[in-house]
């Protein structure tokens, strides 16, 4: 691990009412979304994925996207993203003054038509029209490559094939990519060698990864890219999340817990750490469950305890 290397500085990027709302058993009040996205935009992330732009009928609880957009409090220096599956989407999230959009394919044919309802290819064809209708706007357009690291159909996704979809993308004039691990196939072994390739092929190419901690290798993972170049991250308040069309899918990278690392290592994120854990205690009585995070349970590791009573000398 070369530590001297790693970026001065690691974007954080909060998909908590995006991903981590889509597959709750429960609707979180649209007033609620709006109060939490306008907390997280204190916080100092660089990013707020804030909603979907899909099907209610494919992700009831995110019918309120356009009330959500309109009405939380922009943040200047904060991007407001929202993901979209097809033109439609992007035509209202553009309407809602989206700043990003977030254009999301499987690389996986399965995972896609099980997802999107569509084949990857029909999925590109979209996002080419979805450049069209975004021209001449201030709006930038991320591709997201779900599945990047391995599909819960199909198994492993080669290599080549995520590279050339990246490619794809470029050629049609999207800004900025994710490698989205969507249900924690991802290990860092992996991960350093995607991470790396794409740096050979596409250069300074903006990439965020996008860890779900399923199997627990969440923070691992992030740790592997950040030596092979990364620096951009997207993560879940709580650790909440997960993708409702893939079987066993669990919760993002828990945002509180890869910050307190990242403090920890003294890697700078300009993220606030006190108001982030504070948000994320709330979340319980919010979405009336536990959340997996843990430095919310366990406080931060400088978080000391008053020594035994017992040990005091009498
Ligand atoms: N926003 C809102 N409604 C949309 C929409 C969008 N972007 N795109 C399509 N719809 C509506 C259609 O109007 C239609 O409504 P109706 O049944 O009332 O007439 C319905 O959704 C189905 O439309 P159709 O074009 O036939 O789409 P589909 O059923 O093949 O589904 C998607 C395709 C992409 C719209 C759907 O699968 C989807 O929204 N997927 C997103 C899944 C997701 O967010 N996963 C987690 C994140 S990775
Ligand atoms: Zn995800």
């Amino acid at each position: 691990m070369n530590w001297e290397a790693f970026p001065p500085r690691v974007h954080i990027q909060e998909v908590v009412t995006r991903d981590g709302l889509q597959i709750e058993p429960r609707f979180l009040p649209t007033a609620d979304k709006i109060a939490l996205i306008d907390a997280l935009s204190q916080t100092g992330v660089s990013k707020i994925e804030v909603t979907s732009f899909v099907s209610p009928k494919a992700v009831p609880n995110l019918a309120d996207a356009r009330e959500v957009a309109r009405a939380i409090t922009r943040r200047p220096g904060v991007t407001y993203v929202a993901l979209v599956p097809n033109l439609r989407g992007a035509q209202e999230a553009l309407d809602a003054g989206m700043n990003e959009l977030n254009l999301v394919l499987s690389v996986s044919e399965t995972h896609n038509l099980a997802n999107m309802r569509m084949t990857p290819a029909q999925s590109l064809a979209g996002f080419r029209a979805i450049v069209e209708a975004a021209r001449g706007t201030q709006t930038t357009l991320n591709g997201s490559i779900a599945t990047a690291f391995g599909c819960p159909f199909e198994g492993a996704q080669p290599e080549p094939k995520v590279l050339e979809m990246i490619e794809n993308f470029l050629n049609i004039g999207l800004h900025s990519v994710t490698l989205a691990d969507t249900t924690g196939m991802a290990n860092p072994r992996q991960v350093a060698h995607l991470v790396a390739a794409v740096r050979r092929q596409f250069g300074a190419l903006p990439l965020t990864l996008h860890f779900h901690n399923t199997r627990g290798m969440g923070l691992a993972n992030v740790l592997a890219a950040l030596d092979a170049g990364a620096d951009r991250f997207d993560a879940s308040l709580g650790g909440l999340g997960g993708c409702p069309f893939a079987p066993g899918a669990t919760g993002n990278i828990s945002t509180e817990d890869l910050v307190h690392m990242l403090d920890e290592m003294g890697v700078y994120s300009g993220v606030d750490l006190a108001r982030l854990l504070e948000r994320a205690r709330a979340l319980p009585s919010l979405i009336g469950h536990d959340i997996p995070g843990q430095v919310a349970k366990a406080g931060r590791s400088g978080d000391l305890h008053p020594a035994p009573t017992r040990l005091a000398a009498s």
